[in-house]
Order: C-alpha cells, then structure tokens, then sequence
C-alpha cells in the first residue's frame, strides 16, 4: 500500500514539480470581490467580522496549509499558488473563497512544527506522524468559539485521510450543537472519506457528508464550483 501511494505522490510531486507556484489568473475571482480582502488570522484567535450580525448565521472559515507551517520558503513547496506575489495553500486559498462568499471569519490552524518544505521529506514526515499517531501541538486557538454556529473546516489531505494537525484541532475542541462543513484540496483521493472520520471526532455536531472537495489541479479555478456548492447546501 506504501509503495502505491509513493508512486502516486510521485506522480503528484512531478506534476507539483512542473506547476509550482502557479499564478492564479487574476481573471479568477468575482469582479466584486477583493484579492485579499481577507487575510489570514491572527495568532490567537479568529477575528470575528460578523458577529455583530445576530439573524445570520456565524460562520468561521478554519485551515490547514502546509505553506503557512513549513520550514522552507513556501514558494518553492510543492503545494502553492501564488497570488498577487503571495504563496499560498491550497486549502488556504479556497477556505478564502469561502471565506469571502460566506462572510465568515478566516481561521489558519498553525503548529509548532515546521514541516519539510520538499515533498518527499513532508511525505515521509506526514507518513511518520501518521503511523505514530502524533497529535502535533497548535500555536493558534479559537478563543471565541461560542461566537461561531457554522464552522467551516479545510485541509489537504495526507496520506488518504487528515493531516494530523487537524486530529489535534479536533481533540481541541468540542463542536457539539454546531455544524461543521468541511472542505479538502487533493490530488486523487477526494474525500477520502474524511467527513465520515470528523463526525466521528466530534459525535455531537452536525457534519454535512456533502463536503467540497477539489482537486489540486483545479483549485485555482475553484470559484464558480464553490458557489456551486454552496448553494447546494444551502448558502
Ligand atoms: C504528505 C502528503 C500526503 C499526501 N497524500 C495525498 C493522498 O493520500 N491523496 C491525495 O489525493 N493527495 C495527497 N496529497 C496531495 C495534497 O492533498 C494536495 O497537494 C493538496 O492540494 C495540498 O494542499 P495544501 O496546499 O493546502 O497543503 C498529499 C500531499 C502531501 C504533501
């Protein structure tokens, strides 16, 4: 089983290799919406821009991307767009879509590790991790997680399944009463069955199974399929 998915990472890595760091035509986005009307969030806790709005509901945006948690400069990693002169994630730059069609507040699951920032290293580093069952430790905290009703959570994944960061961002938390919608960036495996793994993370939230998954090749171009999703599932 290792040794497929090392062909396939192989694979994913050539083509990685090739596009690294593609530009995201700046075509992509809605007319209406700014590139970088929202930014990361800060270090301890989510910003929390609808709150004050108390008929709809509030929605956070939570991340993981390795660009944001890697040791080496991310514009030569293998999982980067670059926009506007700024690398970034996959999974962060459609959290951002979301983000910015939902009106939520962005949230990026940081942790004390710096993962490699070449892709054979990260595999076998996420690989290790995985195997060992490792929760590694955040550096940032959602302080005001009763502000939130609807949380958005994104991730690549990693060895068919989560990274284990979000294992720990599960363990952190109790979402029960609130919903969770996930969302994956990947490069083959689509879901990989991961809502199915969060609901049972956390038995007492509600996890919408219809989750938005794209793959890497496509996240750039993301915007119309979002919406699309969106409005499916209601918002
Ligand atoms: C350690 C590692 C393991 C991966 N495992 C898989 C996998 O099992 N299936 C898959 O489809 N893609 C896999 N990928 C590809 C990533 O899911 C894909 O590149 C993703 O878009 C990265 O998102 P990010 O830029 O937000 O980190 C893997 C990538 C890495 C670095």
């Amino acid at each position: 089983m290792k040794r497929l998915l090392t062909l396939f990472l192989a694979s994913a890595l050539l083509f990685c290799a090739c596009g690294r760091s593609a530009e995201i035509p700046q075509t992509t986005r809605p007319a209406n919406t700014a590139a970088n009307a929202s930014a990361g969030a800060g270090e301890n806790a989510a910003e929390n821009d609808n709150a004050a709005d108390t008929d709809s509901p509030r929605i956070l945006v939570a991340y993981f991307a390795v660009a944001e948690n890697s040791e080496v400069d991310a514009v030569s990693s293998a999982s980067v767009l670059m926009e506007n002169g700024t690398a970034k994630g996959m999974s962060q730059y459609v959290a951002e879509c979301i983000a910015e069609m939902t009106g939520g507040d962005l949230f990026s699951i940081r942790t004390e590790t710096k993962y490699p920032g070449s892709y054979n290293p990260l595999a076998d580093y996420a690989k290790r991790e995985q195997d060992n069952d490792e929760r590694p430790v955040l550096t940032t905290h959602i302080d005001n997680l009763d502000d939130y009703d609807i949380i958005f959570v994104g991730y690549p994944i990693w060895w068919y399944t989560l990274p284990m960061a979000l294992f720990s961002f599960f363990d952190e938390y109790d979402f029960t009463g609130k919903t969770i919608i996930p969302f994956d960036t990947h490069y083959g495996s689509g879901r990989g069955g991961t809502p199915g793994v969060i609901a049972e993370l956390e038995p007492g939230a509600a996890v919408e199974k219809n989750s938005f998954a794209v793959n890497q090749t496509k996240a750039a171009d993301c915007w119309q399929d979002v919406a699309d999703w969106l409005k499916e599932i209601g918002y």
